[in-house]
């Protein structure tokens, strides 16, 4: 894809599922990734792997400091930032349990450390021939889920946050764009137990239509367009990796209707 050999990202998250796809897309295609993470030995054992075009930061989305020295460090090592990846996330969330104090670290992981992120990255973006930042949502934004509250509610601030950043950066040229993915398989999954990989196949296969759960690469390649000098009329988007997940109702694949109507002698079309 063109327009990202060359270029430089920060991915938050880099240390594990989709940030992993997208480190690894990323330098394959020629960019120089700094992965942003607080899980260190995973990350930098990535970084390792993919030599010099790629390095490791501790950075926790709650540190408003070490956020700043994973931008100089970006800045100082590769020579600016054209892209930064927001994939981070905690899924930590007891519904209608969770304290004040829960909610307020979600959100601080969530959505306001990527937002003081795209702030701090803001002088560096700018000077981007075609800066992008690539936000993540997930379907739960937009639909009841029970017992979690806190996870869904952050990633439809996300959503929102997208357009607002999107109208407010357009002309500095910095496209923002979100990235919705459906049920990603990641690695984790080939090593739990039996019936938990059986409950998850069948999780993908009902939720999507596709019938699958997604993969890794699938994410990265969408993240990967958006980067590219193939999205510069696209922001304030929300893209869709999904198999269909979004797209379905609530009878799934399940022909109910036609079946019921057989089974009742009807018709089945007008
Ligand atoms: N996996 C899916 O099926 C799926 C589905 C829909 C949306 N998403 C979205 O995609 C993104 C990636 O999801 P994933 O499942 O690959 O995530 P993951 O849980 O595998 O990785 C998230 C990473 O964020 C890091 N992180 C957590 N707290 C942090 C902090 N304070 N500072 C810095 N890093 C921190 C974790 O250490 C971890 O490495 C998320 O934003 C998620 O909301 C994922």
């Amino acid at each position: 894809m063109e327009g990202i050999d060359g270029k430089v990202a920060i991915v938050t998250g880099g240390s594990s599922g989709c940030g992993v796809g997208i480190a690894r897309r990323f330098v394959r295609a020629g960019a120089k990734v700094v992965l942003a993470d607080i899980l260190d030995e995973p990350g930098q054992a990535l970084a390792a792997d993919l030599g010099h075009a790629c390095r490791y930061v501790h950075a926790d989305l709650r540190s408003d400091s070490e956020l700043q020295a994973l931008v100089d460090f970006t800045v100082r090592t590769y020579g600016g930032i054209d892209f930064l990846i927001n994939s981070a996330c905690t899924y930590a969330d007891r519904g209608e349990e969770a304290t004040r104090e829960e909610w307020l670290d979600a959100y601080n992981i969530n959505v306001f450390g990527h937002v003081v992120l795209l702030q701090m990255s803001r002088p560096h973006l700018v000077k981007s021939a075609n800066a992008s930042v690539v936000n993540f949502t997930t379907e739960a934004a937009h639909a009841g889920l029970a017992g979690r509250w806190v996870y869904p509610s952050s990633k439809a601030s996300i959503e929102q946050l997208t357009k607002s950043q999107a109208l407010d950066l357009a002309p500095e040229g910095i496209r923002v764009n979100s990235v919705l993915p459906g049920w990603v398989r990641k690695p984790m999954h080939d090593t739990a137990p039996p019936e938990v990989q059986k409950a998850y196949a069948n999780w993908g296969d009902r939720l999507h239509m596709l019938g699958r759960l997604g993969t890794l690469d699938e994410v990265a390649d969408t993240v990967l367009f958006l980067c590219s000098s193939h999205a510069t009329f696209t922001t304030g988007s929300c893209m869709y990796v999904d198999g269909g997940h979004s797209a379905m109702g609530p009878q799934g694949r399940e022909k109910v209707l036609p079946t019921a109507l057989r089974k009742a002698g009807g018709a089945t079309s007008p």
